[in-house]
Parts: C-alpha cells; sequence; structure tokens
C-alpha cells in the first residue's frame, strides 16, 4: 500500500493552487522606460520589440496604461542627447530623467518612479563611472554618482537604484540624500551586478557601450558566489533597503543565497537579453511566450525574489488580468 502519494495535491487546478509556494503577482513587479530628447517620439526599439523610445511629452499613454494594468512601479533610464567626460546630464537639474520623473508626478501620484543611477549613458566614454589616467577612478565616480541619485531625489524620485557597481556608492548616495533632507527616499542597490553578456539588447538601446575596455574591473565575475554575499552585506551596511540580483536566470542560485542570507527585500532583474531570447524563440515558433514567461517569472519568485524588474510587466499584468 502506498501511504505516500504526491499526486493527491495536483488533481485538479483548485487544489494546485491551493498549495501552490511561489506565483507572480502584479505587486512585485518594476517596469523599465527608456527616455529620449525631443518631442512626439514614441519609437519601438528594435533590440526590445514591443519596447519603446519615448520623449517625456508622450509619457501620458503609456503611464495610464500602467496604471489600468496595476503595475505600481516604474524604472527609469535616460538617453541624453549630449554625452560628456563628467556625464553631466546625469546629474543636471533639467536632464532627461528629472524632466521624466517631473511628468510622471504630474500625470500620476500613484505610481513609485525609481531611477536607474549610473553614469554610463551619460559619459563620451560610456563607462559608468569617471575616467582619470584611463582607468575608472572609484573614489571620484562616488561625488557624481550621488550627485546623481540627489537630483533624481529632488525631482521627486521615490526610489534610486545605483547600477554602477563602484565600491562605496551605496554609503556615499545615503550620505548624500540625508544631508539634503532626503532620508526617506529608499535605495535599491544593484548589489551583485555581473559583468553579463545578456546585456546587450539593453546597451543597444541606451546607447552605452563602453568606447573602450569592458566593465570587468567594476561588475562582477560570472563564477563568483560568495562575492556575491561579501557585496550585499557592505551594500546594507552603507544603507541599502533593497538588495538586487542581475542576471536573474544565469543566477538565481545568488538569488537563493541572498534571501537564505538576509532578512532584506530582494530584487532579480530579468534582463534585455534574457528577454529578447524568448522573443526571439517565439518569433521562431519554437516556445509558447506566455507559457515560458510565466514559468521564468515564477521560477525567478521561487528561487527568493521579492521584486523583479522585467521587460515582460505589462505582458504578465494583463495575463494575471485576463485569468
Ligand atoms: C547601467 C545599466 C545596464 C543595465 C541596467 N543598468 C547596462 C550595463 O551595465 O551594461 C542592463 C539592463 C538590461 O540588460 O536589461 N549600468
Amino acid at each position: 500500500m502506498l501511504v505516500n502519494r504526491p499526486r493527491r495535491l495536483r488533481a485538479n487546478e483548485h487544489i494546485r493552487s491551493l498549495v501552490r509556494e511561489a506565483q507572480v503577482n502584479v505587486n512585485d513587479l518594476i517596469y523599465p522606460i527608456f527616455l529620449v530628447e525631443g518631442n512626439n517620439i514614441k519609437k519601438e526599439i528594435s533590440a526590445l520589440p514591443n519596447n519603446y523610445h519615448f520623449s517625456v511629452d508622450m509619457l501620458k499613454e503609456e503611464i495610464e496604461e500602467l496604471i489600468d494594468l496595476g503595475i505600481k512601479a516604474v524604472m527609469l533610464f535616460g538617453l541624453p542627447n549630449k554625452k560628456d567626460e563628467l556625464g553631466s546630464e546625469a546629474y543636471a537639474e533639467d536632464g532627461i530623467v528629472q524632466r521624466g520623473i517631473r511628468r510622471i508626478k504630474e500625470i500620476t501620484k500613484d505610481l513609485l518612479v525609481i531611477t536607474d543611477v549610473c553614469m554610463c549613458q551619460y559619459t563620451d566614454h560610456g563607462h559608468c563611472g569617471i575616467i582619470k589616467d584611463g582607468h575608472v577612478d572609484n573614489d571620484l565616480s562616488l561625488e557624481y554618482i550621488s550627485r546623481t541619485a540627489l537630483s533624481h531625489a529632488k525631482a521627486g524620485a521615490d526610489m534610486v537604484a545605483p547600477s554602477d557597481m563602484m565600491d562605496g556608492r551605496v554609503g556615499a548616495i545615503r550620505k548624500k540624500l540625508d544631508n539634503n533632507g532626503f532620508e526617506n527616499i529608499a535605495i535599491m542597490a544593484y548589489s551583485a551586478k555581473y559583468s553579463s553578456a545578456f546585456y546587450g539588447p539593453f546597451r543597444a538601446a541606451a546607447n552605452s557601450t563602453p568606447q573602450f575596455g569592458d566593465r570587468r574591473t567594476y561588475q562582477m565575475d560570472w563564477g563568483n558566489s560568495d562575492e556575491a554575499i561579501r557585496e550585499a552585506k557592505l551594500d546594507i551596511t552603507e544603507g541599502a533597503d533593497v538588495i538586487m540580483v542581475k542576471p536573474a536566470l544565469s543566477y538565481m542560485d545568488i538569488i537563493r543565497r541572498f534571501k537564505d542570507n538576509f532578512n532584506y527585500p530582494i530584487a532579480a532583474y530579468n534582463v534585455s537579453g534574457e528577454y529578447s531570447m524568448i522573443k526571439a524563440a517565439s518569433k521562431a515558433g519554437l516556445v509558447d511566450e506566455k507559457a515560458v514567461v510565466t514559468e521564468i517569472l515564477t521560477s525567478i519568485k521561487r528561487a527568493g525574489a521579492d521584486i523583479i524588474i522585467t521587460y515582460f510587466a505589462k505582458d504578465i499584468a494583463r495575463w494575471i488580468l485576463e485569468k
């Protein structure tokens, strides 16, 4: 006689959903938005099908759609017209992201506005910090990165997300925000950001490929996992409110280690390459897009993520509504 029959709990959808451990909720999602200079622009990004470059004046319809879908948070990326050595458009009061934040806050107060804080879209050399003597200078970069975060907070951002991977940037940002009366603005740290080939479509979309060298002196090596724990510990000590793993799919073990090691909200960034691969495979008729996306995002939650940043946010929100 078989006493244990695991199939009892798989008999029908009601019982399966009763015992399901992980599922994606629309409240978990952050949708990335790419802002460009100019007017009247809503242009599909070829590297990221079904995602668009928006000029600030074209945001209203998109923001209203997100709210209708129940999405609660966006992450802003900016593509400035002018790049220079110091990435000055990153912290300009009327920079592209700063104007985007103000516009979204005009449209609604009912959406969390999170900003990616980095220099790479804004520097003419395309690195995530400031170059001195041919190298990214860590401590010099901190001043510009924290200045950028402060300018986002001043424009009305609810949360800032430093993605540069300089040492000490969370502490520098926390101090800068606190000294300027923004102690309630949260920091979501890209704590374990790997030097990944999966960022390819993003760099095409954001025009942020480094002009020389690569990002391996600041982003993490693929082979490391203990180092991710050390990075997250540093970020938490320096004042991070949320810790992130990026990319998601090749780093599920890191998500799980974060979950087991830290009692902090964990975000996972389902990055551009992960998105575009699925888009290409489903376009070729190789996979059922809705099924694989749901499976992947559910598995990111099961791995331990509380928050998922994904270009699929609108699709999954729609599928949840339809259900
Ligand atoms: C900026 C930044 C990158 C991504 C998010 N912020 C690119 C990079 O580090 O090269 C990648 C996001 C994606 O691939 O979806 N530093």
